[in-house]
């Protein structure tokens, strides 16, 4: 499976930016919820880097720290280095890689669904960091987007259970839930975008076409943003602020909306 996703990233790493609209979104919103904290990291991690959009954002908050980019697949890493060339890089797999360095702050925007073991994943980095501060999908995510493939493996934790492998590990310090819905007029717009983007690995092109009609489809993303605290950490004092959501409008062959949030 890690083979399938690295490739599937490699080969979609020139035209990832032309359909990541909910990817940025979701980045800008978790950089807004750090912008909340009086956080001061000198050094930054972030995983599952893919072309970099996390960092771009994150420079803006803190320009003057030292970015490492980790990523599975080295195309996303060199398309990172386009936008952010001064950054350290990490080619890797982020569940296997023993990072030797500790970091102020690890950040990873919708990258972790790929991992086999959110637990053990972040038992491991919360002991290298201060704050990590991550997205990833809940178990509603493509909830309309099952029936479509044979091979439909989405199994996303539920907002419970993802809290409380969190809690296991260290402080929640906030969470935020987004929904994004990215509607598209035919099935084979659907398939296409999550070609171009590199989600390609469990739907694939075969039972894709199989399937194929004309009917409407919507890609009802379900993300949450969490921002974490090492229970190491005694040091920080932590000033919450009121933060604002961003919301766009995109070009696209497809119309997204984003849903009301709540903060659950
Ligand atoms: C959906 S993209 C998100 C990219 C970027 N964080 C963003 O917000 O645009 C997921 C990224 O995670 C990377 N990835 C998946 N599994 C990984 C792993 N085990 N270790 C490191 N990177 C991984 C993929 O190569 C891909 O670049």
């Amino acid at each position: 499976m890690k083979e399938k996703i690295k490739s599937s990233f490699d080969n979609a790493a020139k035209t990832y930016d032309s359909v990541a609209q909910v990817h940025v979104l979701s980045s800008a919103k978790l950089v807004s919820m750090l912008g909340s904290f009086n956080l001061r990291p000198k050094t930054i991690l972030d995983i599952g880097c893919g072309t970099g959009n996390t960092s771009v954002e994150l420079k803006k908050l803190y320009p003057h720290a030292e970015y490492t980019l980790c990523d599975i697949s080295k195309n996303m890493i060199n398309q990172a280095l386009l936008k952010i060339p001064n950054a350290k890089h990490i080619v890797c797999d982020a569940e296997k890689h023993n990072f030797g360095e500790h970091y102020d702050l690890v950040v990873s925007n919708l990258a972790m669904q790929w991992f086999e073991s959110i637990d053990e994943f972040l038992g491991n980095m919360l002991k290298k960091c201060r704050y990590f501060a991550f997205s990833t999908l809940l178990d509603r995510n493509f909830s309309d987007y099952g029936d479509l493939f044979d091979e439909w493996s989405g199994n996303y934790p539920s907002l419970q259970k993802l809290k409380n492998i969190v809690e296991k590990h260290g402080k929640l310090l906030k969470s935020s839930i987004e929904r994004y819905d990215l509607l598209f007029e035919s099935q084979f717009g659907a398939a296409r975008y999550l070609k171009t983007l590199g989600a390609a690995p469990f739907p694939t092109s075969r039972n894709i076409t199989q399937k194929l009609n004309t009917r409407r489809i919507n890609l009802n993303y379900e993300v949450v943003c969490i921002v974490v605290r090492s229970d190491r950490d005694t040091s920080g004092v932590v000033v919450p602020r009121q933060s604002k959501i961003c919301l766009a409008e995109v070009k696209s062959s497809c119309r997204l909306q984003v849903r009301k949030q709540h903060a659950p």
